[in-house]
């Protein structure tokens, strides 16, 4: 549906208003384009106490041919990252496309001030859908409770960025796992360019890699000689999911119900995709697609898309509408999982890819049935990470916030508005980055990347 209110905005005399009177003023986000560089600008590069990623972030800044300078105020590290071929220049305060701070190094609170140094200075200088990621260590996994502190405190300053530069501008904070340093280049290509238009404020973990880490021969074609599932293909978040897919290079089996089979076979067709009508709320839809999956080969990539709501408080819901939800959104998938991965059809280095919700996070008024699958979606994915790493395949959520579809364009106009505002970027996101995000997962090159439950929300405020 179309966000009349961002176009008022940007035209001459909306934005003349919008001002005035302080109303929030989204900006059209960029989004990827074919054949278009990782990042369109300069990267400066920053550092604390002895940081650890510099090697790692050298190699993604070669691979991705960006320009990167160093912070002036660095200069005690900058001999190591001119060792390491990290940066290209000085910063003489000119204006950047990204900010990346290594703050791996920092061990105690009291250096905080190394990252207050480097984001005041350089906070202004952020051109517009510019990008923030500050990289650290898993609190979790450090080695004494200082570090872990100063690990943790990250998390307030990158959620506080994503709140406070606007323009367009996302903040993401990255946890690199010791061992994983040389995993991190499919989530920096991902969070430099314009894939991430509609992500800020979340925490992604990195850790040691769950099976091979393939960096594709092709990055604009990473699923190449892939086969994947989607389910929910023939409209809204799915067909963009189905599409994304395809131009990644996978071959896409488009799933949806029989009663939607004319849209599903038009999205398959125009991405020369097979189309199957198959309800998977059915009681032998798992064998059916074991049978499927089997007769084409195995599949590489499942992702689960097909999603309901049946909108009730509890006290007026009827209990088959809880059931209907419950199952749909969640129990299918626990079924489907388990016979595509007993059987072998979900292949060893597999991917599965969920979608939850941030009303699974934050809860939402008239969606308990909702709420419960898609929390426990977030639970069914942090606690078969560990079991499917066994077998080399990674399992990882997305949890859209309000996407502009025909399922939000059915909320009444008042919830809507509020929806689409009520976030950093003031706007709804698009179908496409929810998609994005799915194929970062779903890529041969993040296989350390797995029980992660990433938002596509603009950074809602609900649930933050
Ligand atoms: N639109 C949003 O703002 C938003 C926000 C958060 C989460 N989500 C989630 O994203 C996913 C896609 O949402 P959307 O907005 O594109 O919804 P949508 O209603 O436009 O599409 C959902 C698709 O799933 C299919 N589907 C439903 N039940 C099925 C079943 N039993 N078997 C096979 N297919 C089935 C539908 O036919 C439909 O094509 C859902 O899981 C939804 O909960 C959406």
């Amino acid at each position: 549906m179309k966000d009349g209110y961002l176009d008022f905005a940007n035209s001459a005399l909306g934005a003349k208003l919008v001002n005035a009177l302080g109303l929030p003023k989204p900006l059209p986000l960029e989004r990827h384009r074919a054949g278009a560089p990782v990042i369109n600008g300069p990267v400066l590069v920053g550092g604390g106490g002895e940081p650890q990623l510099f090697d790692a972030l050298a190699a993604v800044f070669r691979s991705i041919g960006a320009q990167t300078l160093a912070h002036e105020r660095a200069v005690q590290w900058i001999p190591r990252a001119n060792a390491a071929g990290l940066t290209t220049g000085r910063w003489s305060g000119e204006k950047v496309k990204a900010l990346v701070f290594d703050a791996t190094g920092l061990t105690d609170s009291t250096q905080s001030d190394e990252l207050y140094h480097f984001f005041h200075d350089a906070a202004r200088s952020v051109l517009t859908c510019g990008r923030v990621i500050v990289l650290g260590r898993p609190p979790e996994q450090c080695r004494s409770p200082r570090q872990a502190t100063i690990q943790r405190a990250l998390e307030g300053l990158t959620r506080s960025l994503g709140k406070e530069l606007r323009k367009g501008i996302n903040a993401q904070l990255v946890y690199v796992a010791e061992g994983a340093e040389d995993q991190i280049e499919s989530t920096l290509r991902f969070l430099l360019s314009p894939r991430s238009a509609y992500v800020s404020g979340q925490v992604i973990r990195i850790g040691r890699p769950v099976g091979t880490t393939a960096a594709p021969a092709d990055w604009a074609k990473p699923l190449a000689g892939k086969k994947v599932l989607v389910t929910g293909a023939s409209r809204g978040i799915g067909a963009a999911i189905a599409e994304v897919m395809a131009r990644d290079g996978a071959e896409v089996i488009c799933l949806d119900v029989p009663q939607a089979q004319a849209g599903l076979e038009e999205v398959a067709r125009k991405l020369n995709g097979k189309a199957l009508a198959l309800d998977i709320g059915a009681e032998d839809a798992p064998q059916r697609l074991v049978a499927a999956a089997q007769a084409d080969g195995g599949w590489d990539v499942i992702v689960h898309n097909a999603g309901i709501t049946r909108d009730k408080t509890i006290a007026n819901m009827k209990d088959h509408l809880w059931q209907m939800v419950v199952n749909v959104n969640l129990s299918t998938q626990e079924r489907i999982n388990d016979a595509l991965v007993a059987s072998g059809a979900l292949k060893p280095g597999g991917r599965i890819v969920c979608v939850s919700s941030i009303s699974g996070i934050a809860g939402n008024m008239g969606q308990t049935n909702y709420a419960v699958s898609k929390a426990g979606v977030i639970g069914m994915v942090q606690s078969s990470a560990p079991l499917l790493a066994e077998r080399g395949i990674t399992i990882n959520a997305v949890a859209p916030g309000f996407i502009e579809t025909q399922m939000t364009a059915a909320i009444p106009f008042a919830i809507r508005e509020a929806g689409r505002r009520m976030n950093s970027m003031s706007q709804g996101g698009q179908p496409v980055d929810v998609a994005e995000t799915i194929a970062w997962f779903a890529s041969p090159a993040s296989s350390a990347l797995t029980g992660n439950v990433v938002r596509v929300c603009g950074q809602s405020l609900l649930g933050a």
